[in-house]
């Protein structure tokens, strides 16, 4: 008795289809492949942003006009700085701190010590660190550029730098350091001083110049030290 008295047979086949209209199993395939798409750009997306944030700060050192990257000290050369630092107290700088390794070896020998550090990544794991070894009160670290830095509060100034940097070093601190002040350089040595001591050998090699040395006996006084700042500005 179809069609008799009743909706059409076509009609009934029309209203029984639901409102959504269901994708076949080619359109729901490609919507998975889209998906999938998405998510491996975004790992892959993620993933390159994440490794250039690490690597840019490692790499930019070496396009600077002076290239000093990050090599940190060995285990004998931080013993030959701890050395040169007996019977010396007071506050110690470590120009380019790297991990933030002789600044938490000097913090724990009881000085008050500071790190200035290009890296941000760097300065991060070194307060990290210094939290870990229980030094972070006496152990701190600046995302600074060394030679934006004044270096004339520090009485122990340690340096790991390059032999292309030393002489502009050399200058910097000559005119910034009071005269009780203790230069330890690692590696490579200062180049017109004469050092006070020597230590080590080969790459492991620590030399210590006393400020009165490398000044020749000239005095200066805290006073003397600004006046020339302000001359040389
Ligand atoms: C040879 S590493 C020495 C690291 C550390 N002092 C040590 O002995 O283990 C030199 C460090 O200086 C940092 N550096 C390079 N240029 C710098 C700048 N202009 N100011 C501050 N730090 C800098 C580098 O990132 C690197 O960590």
């Amino acid at each position: 008795m179809e069609g008799v008295g009743g909706t059409p047979p076509e009609m009934l086949k029309e209203e029984s289809q639901p409102s959504h209209v269901l994708p076949t199993s080619f359109e729901a395939n490609s919507l998975k492949k889209s998906n999938w798409g998405f998510l491996i750009t975004g790992i892959v997306g993620g993933t390159l942003v994440a490794v250039y944030a690490v690597a840019t700060p490692f790499v930019t050192p070496a396009l600077r006009k002076v290239c000093l990257p990050f090599v940190p000290a060995t285990t004998k050369q931080i013993e030959n700085v701890v050395k040169m630092l007996r019977c010396r107290r007071g506050s110690l700088v470590d120009i380019g701190s790297g991990d933030g390794r002789i600044v938490i070896a000097a913090a724990k020998e009881g000085f008050t010590a500071v790190g200035y550090e290009l890296n941000p990544w760097l300065v991060w794991y070194s307060r990290y660190r210094a939290w870990q070894e229980g030094v972070h009160g006496s152990a701190k670290f600046y995302i600074s550029d060394l030679w934006k830095v004044t270096f004339s509060q520090y009485s122990n100034v340690v340096v790991f730098g390059v032999p292309q940097m030393m002489l502009q070093l050399e200058k910097k601190l000559e005119l910034e350091l009071e005269d009780d002040a203790r230069v330890i350089a690692c590696r490579f040595p200062f180049p017109h001083w004469t050092p006070d001591h020597v230590t080590g050998e080969g790459i492991d090699t620590v030399w210590a110049y006393d400020a009165r040395t490398f000044r020749g006996g000239a005095k200066r006084t805290r006073s003397t030290h600004f006046q020339l700042v302000i001359q040389i500005q």
